[in-house]
């Protein structure tokens, strides 16, 4: 087939531990990622010249070659050049609904979309562990977005592990659209802060991750018990970026207020997101802390945890 389809969920964070420095520059971390269906539409089409063409309504999404999924196209012709002459360019198209900029991995998202559906275009009959091992190449988050679900990450964040699906749990996503925090901001100013606490030794390093594998968390996931997850939510990074930015401290102290099952900044943030227990309280939340929180800038969303990565429509 020349032109595909495919849904790219968004991801939040679980867990998220910064263990360490590696050699590489990155952090030694250990996470645990879900995906929700709040997710963007990539529409692929070969267009028969020799050029990446990418389309976007959302005036934040870059249209040259710094997008991601631009990124993707590039991989992938130099790594199946034959396949890329035959079939030529790519046009892309992004339908965005996961915010920019807010931690739930919508550039990641979108490149994994990318290898998938080039891969299926070219009929290179790539494996998931191949794709995640070309994922890597693009990002942290690329392998995880590509099989998505429940997942232990570890390493760069690249090594995935499945853990039990989490489907269908209620989860409210807030973000100023005003605020971004960048990434590489939020991971260095936590080393200034934390680099006495990093763990060095290799086998420390192993025998963190099995704590967190052999924890509660992961016990709480496999009871597929909402509340207990809701407890048990760690993310590293709040301690660095709350300080920074008051109004994600303050919006997750509002979603607190109203008694939800956990509430927690994503990634480096600064999307915040709650557990809660059913859609019709969802609802009732939203509408609360829209009224409280009052501000034109505040989004908020309703979706569900998703037991999957990148499907084709
Ligand atoms: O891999 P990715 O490009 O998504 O990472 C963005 C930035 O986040 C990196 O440049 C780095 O500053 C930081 N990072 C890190 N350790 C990781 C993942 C990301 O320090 N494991």
């Amino acid at each position: 087939m020349q032109s595909y389809s495919l849904f790219a969920p968004a991801k939040i964070n679980l867990h998220l531990e910064i263990i360490g420095d590696r050699v590489d520059g990155y952090h030694e971390l250990v996470m645990i990622m879900q995906s929700v269906n709040l997710g963007d539409i990539i529409h692929l089409r070969a267009n028969g010249t020799d050029k990446t063409r990418l389309y976007c309504e959302n005036p934040q999404v870059p249209l040259d070659s710094t997008n991601l999924a631009y990124k993707a196209v590039r991989l992938m012709q130099e790594k199946f050049p034959s396949h890329a002459q035959n079939f030529g360019g790519v046009d892309i198209t992004i339908e965005k609904n996961i915010p920019v900029a807010a931690g739930l991995a919508g550039g990641s998202t979108n490149a994994a979309a990318v290898l998938v559906g080039i891969n299926l275009m070219w009929s290179l009959g790539l494996t998931q562990p191949d794709l995640r091992e070309l994922g890597a190449l693009l990002g942290s988050d690329v392998p995880f977005c590509i099989s998505g679900g429940t997942a232990i990450a570890t390493g760069r964040g690249e090594e995935i592990e499945p853990l039990p699906d989490l489907a269908d749990i209620w989860v409210i996503l807030a973000k100023y659209n005003n605020l971004a925090v960048s990434t590489p901001w939020a991971y260095q100013t936590y080393r200034k802060k934390y680099n006495h606490l990093y763990v060095h030794a290799r086998t420390e390093v192993k025998s963190r991750t099995h704590e967190v594998h052999s924890g509660k968390l992961v016990k709480a996931i496999a009871n597929h018990s909402s509340k207990a997850i809701g407890e048990l939510l760690y993310n590293d990074l709040e301690k660095v970026v709350l300080p920074e930015y008051p109004p994600v401290s303050a919006l997750i102290d509002a979603f607190k207020e109203e008694n939800v099952l956990g509430a927690m900044m994503s990634g480096s943030g600064p999307t915040v997101f709650a557990i809660c227990n059913t859609e019709q309280e969802g609802k009732s939340i939203v509408q609360r802390v829209e009224k409280k929180m009052n501000n034109k800038n505040l989004q908020l969303w309703l979706a569900q945890m998703c037991p999957h990565g990148i499907i084709v429509t």
